[in-house]
């Protein structure tokens, strides 16, 4: 059963939501994370969905103000993709910033996936840079508050 979860910073769920996050996110451009790069997920709200307890997206956001965050290391397993998981979640979190009085998101979505999040009223606000040695855009959307 699809289930949405915050997860908690080195639970179990936690570690299985890092095998995601390099599966999809890194694994394809030859990369793995580092210590450091994981260690700044304390400072972060890490989301899933989860399926009978396996996580099958996941994303964490990054306060960079009271009322502005940033969305990052969002991730779909490969067999679940285009089945709405991924605008669920983004939707679900939405929701919990609202209610925390957020204002805006902002992203770094690769090029890939600006049509993605084009659909969700993200909006491209930059132009084309390299990161993790892949086109990407800044995107960025404002949202109501409650
Ligand atoms: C990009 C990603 C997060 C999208 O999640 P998803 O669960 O596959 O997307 P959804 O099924 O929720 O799609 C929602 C809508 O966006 C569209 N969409 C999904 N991926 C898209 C893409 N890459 N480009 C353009 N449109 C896309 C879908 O067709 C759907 O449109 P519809 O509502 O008209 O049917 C996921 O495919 C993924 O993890 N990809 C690999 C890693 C990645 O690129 N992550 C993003 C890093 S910035």
């Amino acid at each position: 059963m699809l289930k949405f979860e915050q997860i908690t910073y080195q639970s179990p769920l936690y570690d299985k939501v890092v095998q995601l996050r390099e599966r999809i996110l890194r694994a394809p451009l030859g990369l793995t994370f580092s210590e450091s790069d994981l260690s700044v997920d304390k400072n972060e709200m890490l989301f899933a969905l989860t399926d009978n307890g396996e996580p099958v997206a996941c994303l964490q956001i990054k306060p960079l103000t009271e009322t502005h965050v940033k969305l990052r290391q969002m991730a779909v397993d490969t067999n679940r993709q285009r089945q709405n998981l991924g605008s669920k979640l983004v939707r679900e979190v939405e929701n919990i910033l609202k209610s925390q009085k957020i204002k805006s998101i902002e992203l770094h979505a690769r090029e890939s996936a600006v049509g993605f999040y084009q659909k969700l009223g993200y909006h491209v606000v930059s132009e084309r840079f390299i990161e993790v040695g892949i086109p990407h855009f800044k995107m960025l959307k404002v949202i109501e508050s409650l």
